[in-house]
């Protein structure tokens, strides 16, 4: 939810903005803007609605500058246009912000604070850059300005700040929206995340919330809110976790689909030796034995992983598991048990209302383990544990690869969750194999994108509305595939529980309404066969995924089979595929569905 970049020393500030915002544009992309101080020149703001290429294409080649600041926007307070685009600038036309989080107290503020000034935008960013100019006019530094919003202001911010009267100095600060320090040698830099920077540094600094950092060419001050100097190690991060290009892909989703089988084998190599035994870190395992129960807590495709990570859990580890939003635990914790553990699954690892339940945990002193994709992700730095799911950067909005990785990832770790308890089941469950065997099955489906592309023609060419149905794992398997055409096509979709479609939902359906049906759980097979016919009988147009084993004559596809636990690894594949189809079909921006964000750090 919106990138911020910026750059002092000895770069050309401009190329280092637009390609680091090129980078952060799945953080939101319905504006971007930058601010560049030409050393001596004059300083220059630019900013435009729409795409980063929008942008690029307004800023002029010549425009080069030792310091600059730029953000892409996926709006939170006021519309996406020219003026509530960042950079912000005090009304003294001196003061640059960009802005990533929000600010719940900008109306108070501006009303206690800033009640005669006339405000160019409906943001609450502008109220914090009017503030800094106040304070600066009333005598404060630039940096003790800063320091006194960082004080008023509530919610969260990742804030960087330009003062066009020195090109010299950046100031940022943080609280609660991610934000890193990018060292280099004759210049220092600031990004919403690694990627931002990994063409000009692979060495980062973490900061911690309620901090400001003053940054020179060749220095970086980290300072808490009290002015205290704060010492910290910097990091290196591994550059080939750079985004891969899109290659002969139209589209990254389509790329990610297909790198599926890989990130499999990928995952299996991290995570198991050559005799097919799966490591986890040993101290992991023994807090896991400790708990009585697994919370898993996530947002999203992260959470529909995490409800077919919990079966595992329970089957395999024999510990029960709550499934739970992030965005509801937070603040309707249930009654907890004696000994919980609690499991982050997300694949940014920057999910703010994630992070509000980790630093809920943290406080009551309980232990926490944070399966992502992005290991220098805040959540992984902040939990107990982190564990990788090694899927490599996902740029489409959609997650795909993720979600197979979460699952895969939670199925490796239940198993040697099992084994460490000396659990029979778990022993039984030779989870290597059968993901090998799983990948194999991935390939064999994005080999068959044309037939899968046939049916999304069929089946989601004109319709306004459609329905995913299984029960058990296909269940939740529905309402991941419902989620991933809705988000990219906007087609209203659900995902139910078979048996629960006759109960209410069943007068949605009407002559041509699509419905798919999954079957691949031997247990509900016929009873999900019934709901199928139900609806067919009623005029749905009625697309049976089964599995081989459970396949009968007509079923529109089959699918290999699998373990029941781990049919989703198989089954979203076709349906990844349908969502991506409808989408394409349907001229939509694939990779950028509108009022999305892929990483979402607002409450
Ligand atoms: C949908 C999607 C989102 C995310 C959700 C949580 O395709 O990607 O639903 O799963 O915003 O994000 P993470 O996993 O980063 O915590």
């Amino acid at each position: 939810m919106c990138g911020i970049v910026g750059v002092v020393g000895k770069l050309n500030a401009t190329k280092v903005l637009l390609n680091g915002l090129a980078k952060l544009e799945y953080r939101g992309y319905d504006s971007a803007g930058i601010f560049v101080n030409d050393q001596g020149h004059e300083a220059v703001l630019i900013k435009r609605v729409g795409r980063i290429k929008n942008l690029q294409a307004a800023v002029p080649d010549t425009l080069t500058g030792t310091l600059g600041i730029g953000h892409t926007r996926w709006a939170t307070n006021g519309k996406p246009t020219e003026a509530n685009a960042h950079p912000h600038v005090s009304n003294d036309g001196r003061f640059y912000l960009v802005h990533n989080g929000v600010l719940t107290n900008a109306a108070e503020l501006k009303d206690e604070y800033l009640s005669d000034v006339q405000f160019a935008s409906d943001t609450d960013t502008e109220v914090a850059v009017q503030l800094v100019a106040k304070f600066v006019r009333d005598g404060a530094t630039t940096k003790d300005a800063l320091r006194h919003v960082m004080q008023l202001v509530q919610g969260s911010y990742a804030f960087a700040l330009a003062d066009k009267e020195d090109s010299d100095t950046l100031y940022v600060a943080k609280n609660k929206s991610p934000l890193l320090v990018g060292l280099g040698d004759g210049f220092n830099a600031v990004g919403s995340d690694a990627l931002a920077l990994l063409d000009q540094t692979d060495t980062f600094l973490e900061l911690h919330d309620e901090e400001l950092v003053v940054l020179t060419a060749d220095g970086v001050r980290v300072e808490n809110l009290a002015g205290e100097v704060q010492k910290r190690a910097s990091y290196k991060v591994d550059v080939s976790e750079g985004a891969g290009e899109l290659g002969a892909y139209p589209f990254y989703m389509l790329k990610e689909i297909d790198e599926q089988p890989v990130v499999l084998r990928r995952l299996l190599s991290n995570y198991t030796d050559a005799d097919g035994q799966v490591n986890m870190p040993e101290e992991l395992l023994a807090a896991m034995q400790q708990a009585d129960r697994l919370y898993f807590v996530a947002a999203g495709t992260s959470y529909h992983a995490s409800l077919v990570a919990a079966p595992l859990f329970e089957q395999l580890a024999g510990v029960p598991v709550t499934v739970a939003f992030a965005s509801e635990f937070g603040y309707h914790m249930p009654l907890l048990s004696k000994k919980p553990l609690f499991v982050f699954l997300t694949q940014s690892g920057e999910t703010a209302d994630i992070r509000q339940v980790l630093v809920k945990v943290k406080a009551l002193g309980l232990p926490s383990l944070t399966i992502t994709n992005v290991p220098t992700s805040t959540l992984a730095r902040e939990a107990d544990f982190a564990l990788s799911l090694h899927a490599g950067p996902e740029i489409a909005v959609a997650s795909t690869k993720a979600y197979t990785a979460q699952v895969a990832t939670c199925a490796l770790l239940a198993q040697a969750l099992g084994i460490y308890l000396n659990n029979d089941a778990a022993k039984q469950f030779d989870v290597a194999h059968k993901l090998t065997m799983i990948a194999t099955a991935q390939q064999q489906l994005v080999d068959e994108k044309d037939q899968i592309h046939e049916f999304a023609q069929k089946m989601f060419k004109t319709t306004r509305n459609a329905f995913y149905i299984g029960r058990g794992s296909d269940y939740y398997l529905s309402l991941e595939a419902a989620l991933k055409l809705k988000e990219i096509s906007y087609i209203q979709a659900e995902g139910f529980a078979a048996g629960e479609l006759k109960h209410g939902t069943i007068a949605l359906i009407e002559e041509n309404t699509p419905v798919v049906a999954i079957v691949s759980d031997p247990v509900t097979a016929a009873h999900t066969r019934a709901n199928a016919t139900e609806v067919q009988a009623r005029g749905a147009a009625v697309m049976r995924i089964a599995t081989e084993s459970l396949a009968q004559p007509g079923d529109e596809l089959v699918v290999p089979d699998t373990d029941p636990l781990l049919t989703p690894l198989v089954t979203i594949v076709p349906c990844q595929l349908l969502a991506y189809y409808a989408s394409l079909d349907r001229g939509y921006d694939v990779d950028r569905p509108r009022n999305l964000a892929k990483s979402v750090t607002v409450e």
